[in-house]
Formats: C-alpha cells, sequence, structure tokens
C-alpha cells in the first residue's frame, strides 16, 4: 500500500507540537439506554490516538455515530458515550466539543473529541468547502477509520484532498496490510468461507474470489441457492431459484482453475425457524419438501474442517447456519475451531462473524480481525477504498 503512514512521521519527529486531526470509525452499538454494548472499534482507535498523544501532538479525533441527519444534531446522534469509553481507556478526560468546523482549541498533549461528524452539513455529500474548512484544522491529517474507508465523505476523503499532510493510521495500515496477505500474495492453498441469507447481496464477492481461491465453501442462505444448482433438494429453505445460474457460473468458473466449491453432502433441517425446533441431520439428498436447511450436517462440518487444516490462508466471512439457535450452531462451531486450530494465516470480517467468534472465545485464535462491515465486504469484491485511493493520490504528489 502506497500511502503514508502517521506511524513514519512520529519516528521522523514531525509530529511534535502539530494539530492531528484523526478520523476514526467509533460508530459502536449502543442499548437503549445509551451504553456501549460492543466497544471493538473504540479499543481499536485507541493506538493512533496514544501514538498522536505521546509524540506531543495537539490531537482531535472525530466519527461518524449512525446515520444521523446533517444540520439537525439530535441528543441520541452524541458521541458522549464514545468520550466517556475512550476516556476510561486512555485514562484521562476527553473532552467532547460540539460545533467544531470553525475552530478547535486544543493544546499539544491534549485530546478532544469532536461531535459526530455525520451532523455537518456537506459530511455526506463531500463537499469541498467543509472540507477545506476541517483540513484548515489541523497540520497532519490521520484517517485510521477502516470501517468507514468504503465511503468518500467529508472527513474520510475530502479532508484528505485538502490537509497539508494526509496519513494512514495504524489501525487503517493494519487492516490493508492484513488483507493483502491474505488476497495480493495469499499462502496457499487460499480457502475463504462466504456465508450469509442471500447470494444477491454477495454475487460480486463469489464471483471476484472464485479467481482468486482454491476452496470456496459457501454457507446459509448461499449454500441453498448452490445446492439448487447442483441439482439438489431444499425443500422449504431460504434461497434465491433466479440466481441458480449464477452459482452455476461461480462453480464452472472455480472448477476450471482446478478450485471447487465443496457442496454439503448432509443438513441440519427443521420444520420451522425458531430455537426450540427440533433439529434433524439428513443426507442432503433426503431434504424434503417441508424441511428448512438451518446448518450444514457433522459429516460435512467435519470435511471443511478437514479442508481448512491444510489451508494456507482462510478469510472468513460469514456463519454456515443459525448459530444462534444452539442446535443449528455446530457447523458455524466446527468452522471456528477448525480455522481457530489451523496454522493458516486467518483473516475474519463483519457482523455476524465476529459475533460467532465472540460466541465460541476464539479471538485469539484468528491471525487477524477486520473492523470493517461494508468496508471489508467491499474489498473482498475486489473494489479500491475511497479513503484509501486519495491517501495513495496524496502519498504519490
Ligand atoms: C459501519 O458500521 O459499517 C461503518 O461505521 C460505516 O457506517 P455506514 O454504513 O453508516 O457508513
Amino acid at each position: 500500500m502506497n500511502v503514508l503512514r502517521f506511524s513514519d512521521l512520529v519516528q521522523q519527529g514531525a509530529v511534535r507540537g502539530r494539530r492531528v486531526f484523526i478520523r476514526a470509525d467509533l460508530n459502536v452499538p449502543q442499548d437503549d439506554a445509551g451504553h456501549i454494548t460492543e466497544d471493538t472499534r473504540v479499543r481499536a482507535s485507541v493506538p493512533a490516538i496514544r501514538m498522536a498523544l505521546d509524540a506531543g501532538a495537539a490531537v482531535m479525533v472525530t466519527s461518524h455515530l449512525g446515520r444521523p441527519t446533517e444540520g439537525a444534531f439530535q441528543p441520541a446522534d452524541s458521541l458522549a458515550p464514545v468520550a466517556r469509553r475512550l476516556g476510561e481507556l486512555l485514562g484521562r478526560e476527553v473532552p467532547l466539543v460540539r460545533d467544531w468546523t470553525d475552530g478547535v482549541d486544543v493544546a499539544p498533549g491534549d485530546v478532544v473529541l469532536l461531535e459526530n461528524c455525520r451532523v455537518n452539513q456537506g459530511e455526506k455529500k463531500n463537499d469541498p468547502a467543509l472540507a477545506r474548512k476541517m483540513a484548515a484544522l489541523c497540520d497532519i491529517f490521520v484517517n485510521d477509520a477502516f470501517g468507514t474507508a468504503h465511503r468518500a465523505e467529508g472527513t474520510t476523503y475530502g479532508i484528505a484532498e485538502y490537509a497539508k499532510v494526509a496519513c494512514a493510521g495504524p489501525l487503517l495500515a493494519a487492516e490493508i496490510d492484513a488483507i493483502g496477505k491474505a488476497l495480493a500474495n495469499p499462502k496457499r492453498p487460499l480457502a475463504a468461507i462466504v456465508a450469509g441469507s442471500k447470494v444477491s447481496t454477495k454475487l460480486t464477492i463469489l464471483r471476484a474470489l472464485s479467481e482468486k481461491v482454491d476452496q470456496l465453501i459457501v454457507g446459509g442462505g448461499i449454500a441453498n441457492t448452490f445446492l439448487l444448482a447442483a441439482g439438489l433438494p431444499i425443500g422449504k429453505s431460504l434461497a434465491e431459484p433466479d440466481l441458480v445460474d449464477q452459482a452455476k457460473a461461480v462453480i464452472d468458473a472455480m472448477a476450471a482453475r482446478g478450485a471447487a466449491v465443496p457442496i454439503p453432502t448432509d443438513v441440519v433441517v427443521a420444520k420451522t425457524f425458531g430455537a426450540d425446533a427440533p433439529a434433524t441431520v439428513k443426507p442432503v439428498a433426503d431434504v424434503a419438501a417441508d424441511d428448512l436447511i438451518l446448518d450444514i450436517g457433522p459429516e460435512t462440518a467435519a470435511r471443511l474442517a478437514e479442508q481448512l487444516k491444510s489451508a494456507g490462508t482462510i478469510v472468513w466471512n460469514g456463519p454456515v447456519g443459525v448459530f444462534e439457535f444452539d442446535a443449528f450452531s455446530h457447523g458455524t462451531e466446527t468452522i471456528a475451531r477448525a480455522i481457530a486450530a489451523s496454522e493458516a494465516f486467518s483473516i475474519a470480517g463483519g457482523g455476524d462473524t465476529l459475533a460467532a467468534i465472540a460466541k465460541y472465545g476464539i479471538e485469539r485464535e484468528v491471525s487477524y480481525i477486520s473492523t470493517g462491515g461494508g468496508a471489508f465486504l467491499e474489498v473482498l469484491e475486489g473494489k479500491t477504498l475511497p479513503a484509501l485511493e486519495i491517501l495513495e493520490k496524496r502519498a504519490a504528489g
């Protein structure tokens, strides 16, 4: 990745006394009382902030939270809970600043959090006037928001165009390095697990990966459409029959390269969708007209786990069954544990995948867990992320 890195600027001593503006992704889920329910992104944003503070910078941090209406700040849009959590993690108070685009008062060695940047008029559409104003607030712009790198907004793109210096923060750099290691120059065999409810939402990913990977393991509703493509019965399972041809095209593209889409040989079915629906394991050929496929079967899971053992690289996006219900969680658990036990370089991303990783407690065994949701998916699609594109442009001069 040809971008300027903040860590290099720090090493060169170019940060002391400078005004540093960090765009982080602090978009975290909260409960109705406004308590953060999952703080991974806040924790992941701390190293860049610490790096800037330790280097003696005057530090401004901002992020979006949700999708608020521009120019109409509501209390629910506030980063106040994030400021508190950040304060705990940094061991110092983090003042929260409202209406900050015209000027920010912050001294070297101090940090402030700038209120939800998506409330500013022009942020979403990347209005150049707003971008120029924000760029004027700082000497160095640091983009550390991988989770928002697929958006070309004021704080992810425009400010990087106009800031005196624009660089990648340590989280953004680590994400890009890990994804590059997995996809650009992977140790083979390269296995990808792509699961989820619909082929349609992940078709471009499946197509892009079918040109790269040695094994493309599909799961969830996506697998059902592939079962249909293989001429197998799926009962009343969720599937997209109109995309069977596309699934066949993916299978053919893989086969032409000597690669494979392993089709399940057994499945776990139920007559209804629910946590207490009785689960039955059966060969896939025996799926009845009133069956719902809710997980891969044990034979399939064991076979896939065996294949993952010998992988050099594993990319994981999506649980292979309804893992939230215990009776239909074994496939996902087997895959998760196989990834954890594998020597392969493994990278995982996406909300459901992270929930599965947390459920099975394998965070430490996955080589890299991405903080990106949509951004991670767009990278898998082979797209260039706008936030990186502009940093590359700036690095090229
Ligand atoms: C995310 O949660 O995936 C990122 O923070 C991006 O949020 P957005 O989809 O609202 O741009």
